[in-house]
C-alpha cells in the first residue's frame, strides 16, 4: 500500500516556526510508530508571493487536490498590507478552501486540565470540556444573492441574503453525524427556525439526514440564541454542535475562547469524500501568522501539533496515535511547560517554541 500523502504549507510569520515542530513530531510518528508519509512542502501566501508573484501558484492548487490532506501553518503580515487584494496572501488560503470544496469547518472546544484556570469560566464549568462545533463554510449569508448597498428612495439599504440549498444543509450534516459516530453519538443542530425559513429547512433537512442515514445518533435540534446561553451556562451538555455559516463563526469563536488560549487551537476543513473514502481536507491552527512575535522563538506550536493530530483521527483513521499525541500535549501542559502566551503570572520563565517541541517529543516517548 502507498503512504499517505500529506502537503505542508508553512506560510508566513510563525507559520513556519511552528510548523518545524509539526515536522518533528511527523518523523517520530514515521521512525517509532512505523506510520510513514509521502510529505511534500510549497509555499502560500506571502512566502509563495515573495517567490512567484502570486499567494498560491496553480502547481500548488493541483496539488492539494490530489493529496490526502493538506497542513497549513498561517498566512498574512504588514509586509504584504499594500498588495492589491487578490494578492494578498488571505487570498491564497481563501482559494484552497473554495477550490477544494471545504464544507465543513471543524471547531473543537477542548479544555485541558492544566489550564482550565485560563477560562474566563470556572473550572468546573470548563475542566474535561471536549466539543466540536461543526461550522457549514461555503454558503449561507456570506455568499447569498441578493447583496450590497443599495439605494431605496431617500436612503441606502443594506442587503445580504441567507440562501441554503437541501444539499449544502445535508452534506454538512453528514459530516456532524459522520464525527458524532466517532465520538460520542450525540448531536445538536443549531439554527433559527422560529423567525427564518431557510432556519426551518435546515432544521427538517437535518432530521431527515438523521432519520434515513443515521438513526444511532441522538438528535436534538436548538434555537442558537438559546444554543449561545448554554454553551457559557454548561458547555459539557453537548459533544458535536452542527450549525450554518453565520452562527457558526459566532459560536465557534465562543466556544474556543472557554478553553484558553489562541496558541492551543486547532481546526479542520473538510469536503466531500475522494475516491478513497477520505475527504478532502486542510488542518490549520485558528491562530494567524502573529508578526507582533515572528521570528523571536516564542510561539506556541500546540495549536498546529493538535491541528496535526485532527490530521490523524480525520484523515488517516489513526485515531489512538492521534489520542498519544494529544496525550503528550495534554502530559507537557500538566508538568507546567509553558510557552509565553500561556503564562500569566509575573516571573514565570517560558520556553520557546522548539523546546515546547522537545517537550511533547520528549512525552511521546
Ligand atoms: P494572530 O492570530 O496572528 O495574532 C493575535 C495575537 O495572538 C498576537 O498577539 C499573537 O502574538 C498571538 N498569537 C497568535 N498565535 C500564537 C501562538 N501560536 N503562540 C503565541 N501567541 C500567539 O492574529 P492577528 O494579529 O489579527 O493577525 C496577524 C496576521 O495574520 C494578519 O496578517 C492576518 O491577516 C493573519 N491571519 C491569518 C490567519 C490564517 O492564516 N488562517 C488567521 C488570522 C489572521
Ligand atoms: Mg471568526
Amino acid at each position: 500500500m502507498s503512504k499517505p500523502s500529506l502537503l505542508i504549507l508553512p506560510g508566513d510569520g510563525i507559520g513556519p516556526e511552528v510548523m518545524a515542530e509539526v515536522e518533528r513530531i511527523i518523523d517520530w510518528f514515521g521512525e517509532k510508530r512505523g506510520l510513514e508519509f509521502d510529505v511534500t512542502r510549497d509555499l502560500v501566501g506571502g512566502a509563495a508571493y515573495d517567490v512567484h508573484g502570486t499567494p498560491l501558484t496553480d502547481e500548488t492548487m493541483a496539488r492539494a487536490q490530489e493529496v490526502d490532506a493538506v497542513l497549513l501553518g498561517a498566512v498574512g503580515g504588514p509586509k504584504y498590507d499594500s498588495l492589491p487584494f487578490e494578492l494578498k496572501p488571505e487570498r491564497g488560503l481563501l482559494r484552497l478552501r473554495k477550490e477544494m470544496d471545504l464544507y465543513a469547518n471543524l471547531r473543537p472546544a477542548q479544555c485541558f486540565d492544566a489550564l482550565a484556570d485560563f477560562s474566563s469560566l470556572k473550572r468546573e464549568v470548563v475542566a474535561g470540556l471536549d466539543i466540536m462545533i461543526v461550522r457549514e463554510l461555503t454558503s449561507g449569508i456570506y455568499f447569498g444573492e441578493p447583496r450590497g448597498i443599495f439605494r431605496e428612495g431617500n436612503e441606502r439599504v443594506g442587503i445580504n441574503t441567507q440562501r441554503y440549498t437541501e444539499s449544502e444543509i445535508a452534506r454538512v450534516a453528514r459530516s456532524a453525524f459522520e464525527l458524532a459516530r466517532r465520538r460520542s453519538g450525540k448531536v445538536c443542530s443549531m439554527e433559527k427556525a422560529n423567525v427564518m425559513e431557510s432556519g426551518v429547512l435546515w432544521r427538517e433537512v437535518v432530521q431527515e439526514v438523521h432519520d434515513a442515514e443515521y438513526p444511532d445518533v441522538e438528535l436534538s435540534h436548538m434555537y442558537a440564541d438559546a444554543g449561545a446561553m448554554q454553551l457559557v451556562r454548561w458547555p459539557k451538555q453537548f459533544d458535536v454542535i452542527v450549525t450554518d455559516n453565520l452562527f457558526g463563526d459566532l459560536l465557534s469563536d465562543a466556544a474556543a475562547m472557554l478553553t484558553g488560549s489562541l496558541g492551543m487551537l486547532p481546526s479542520a476543513s473538510l469536503g466531500a469524500p475522494m475516491e478513497n473514502g477520505r475527504p478532502k481536507a486542510l488542518y490549520e491552527p485558528v491562530h494567524g501568522s502573529a508578526p507582533d512575535i515572528a521570528g523571536q522563538g516564542k510561539a506556541n506550536p500546540c495549536a498546529c501539533i493538535l491541528s496535526f493530530a485532527m490530521a490523524l483521527r480525520y484523515s488517516f483513521d489513526q485515531g489512538a496515535e492521534a489520542d498519544r499525541l494529544e496525550r503528550a500535549v495534554e502530559k507537557v501542559l500538566a508538568d507546567g511547560v509553558r510557552t509565553a502566551d500561556l503564562i500569566q503570572a509575573e516571573g514565570a520563565s517560558p520556553v520557546s517554541t522548539s523546546q515546547m517541541g522537545d517537550a511533547i517529543l520528549a512525552a511521546l516517548d
